[in-house]
């Protein structure tokens, strides 16, 4: 098929009918979706983005900077920002709305890149990850050419081992490095786990006084940003001082639709990436990635945490954590046998299931609840493939029944 650029033009009615199928084709967020890393959008969301799209401002430039007025979309925004920083343990932040967890990956390890580099005068930076990383991570890398990119090993809860990151700095050290980046996950989205952020930040704090390093810590919350901080863990963020920088994604669990993400760091680290703009209002200065930016998006984020705030985000999570006890109950008492992993202040857990010929789900099953076997690090959590299954607000108890009775009959 040649698509061609129309030479005539068209009424809109008919461009309207045209797109019509889009509402039949599509059966996001059903019952039985079980592995979507999104959910059904607020519909305080949608009102929000369709009431007030007339007034889409353009909501370019970094507007928690200082010497910034911001009004309208743009000091929304600001508030947006400010709540979560207090979320993520401070107010002393700087961030902006971006489209998704992907480029709050690449604006936190950006700045990162610059930031060691503009301290240390030294170009060299080792960069550490896990195997279980989002690709987001290694894109980033790839992007800010970083030559030297390490896997961490993993613990036996599907974290980074503080250990082993022991080990790798001190061996980097002595051959030269003296930057470090690091790239955490509040949320592996194959098993669910997290990274020991306080071990992680103890190992760096006395590893600089020992052998004199430095390190900057981005965490990628896109999974866990707004489920674990409604959840009886530890609180992990700002808290932690090698923490520099956390993305978050609106359109997983902060019930927006696509696209929105968050991006914050600490005050003080915007100057190294920030770039003059002499068109924009204010300081006519940018320290994003994206530049031109949705104000309507930042509004509906805004009226999102307005209207749940920390009670209603935990009811949600509270619910979630409840369809994935369920389930796991439900399996224990058909008999079925089974293992899963995950993290209890989570809602993605990976399920292994013994009692299929070749441990498979039939291909229909996959399908219906759109499950897919992925392969596992085994050395950390014990399981080699499973299926990850991702506890939305969407799912119901009577999917999960469904899904349990075909395993039975299998
Ligand atoms: C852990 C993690 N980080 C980053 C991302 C990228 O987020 P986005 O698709 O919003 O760019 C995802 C997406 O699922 C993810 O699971």
């Amino acid at each position: 098929m040649i698509y061609r650029f129309p030479e005539k033009k068209s009424i809109p009615e008919k461009i309207i009918e045209q797109l019509e199928f889009l509402k039949k084709d599509v059966d996001l967020y059903a019952p039985e979706r079980f592995r979507q890393y999104s959910t059904a959008p607020d519909p305080l969301a949608l009102n929000i983005l369709e009431t007030f799209q007339k007034y889409n401002w353009n909501n370019i430039g970094m507007h928690t900077m200082k010497k910034v007025f911001a009004r309208g979309t743009r000091k929304l925004e600001q508030e947006v920002i400010y709540m979560l920083g207090d979320l993520f343990g401070t107010q002393k932040v700087d961030g902006y709305v971006t489209q998704g967890g992907t480029e709050g990956n690449l604006m936190g390890l950006w700045l990162a890149r610059n930031y060691l580099r503009a301290k240390t005068s030294e170009q060299n930076i080792v960069f550490l990850k896990t195997s279980l990383s989002h690709y987001s991570v290694s894109k980033a890398a790839d992007i800010l050419d970083m030559k030297k990119v390490i896997d961490v090993e993993l613990n036996d809860k599907g974290g980074m081992s503080f250990q082993a990151l022991e080990k790798i700095i001190r061996e980097e050290n002595a051959l030269g490095a003296k930057n470090f980046i690091l790239a955490l996950t509040l949320g592996y989205n194959k098993t669910g786990t997290i990274d020991p952020v306080a071990e992680i930040d103890l190992t760096l704090g006395k590893l600089k006084k020992e052998i004199g390093i430095e390190y900057f810590v981005h965490l990628d919350a896109a999974i866990g940003g707004f489920i674990y901080p409604f959840s009886e863990g530890e609180p992990i963020g700002f808290m932690s001082s090698s923490i520099y920088s956390i993305s978050l994604d609106m359109h997983k669990t902060g019930f927006m639709p696509h696209t929105a993400g968050i991006f914050l760091c600490r005050k003080g680290l915007i100057e190294y990436i920030a770039r003059p703009a002499h068109y924009l209002l204010g300081n006519k200065i940018d320290a994003t990635v994206s530049s031109s930016r949705s104000g309507v998006v930042a509004a509906a984020c805004w009226g999102i945490i307005k209207n749940l705030g920390r009670e209603g985000f935990t009811e949600r999570v509270k619910h979630c954590f409840e369809l994935r006890d369920f389930l796991i109950s439900l399996l224990k008492e058909k008999g079925i046998s089974f293992r899963y992993t995950g993290n209890k202040n989570m809602n993605v857990v990976v399920f292994e299931f013994y009692s299929l010929p070749d441990m498979r789900l039939p291909k229909d099953i996959e399908r219906k609840y759109g499950l897919i076997r992925v392969s596992l690090p085994k050395e950390s959590i014990g399981l080699s493939f499973g299926y990850a299954f991702v506890f939305m607000p969407h799912i119901s108890k009577e999917a999960l029944h469904g899904f349990v009775a075909e395993l039975c009959r299998i």
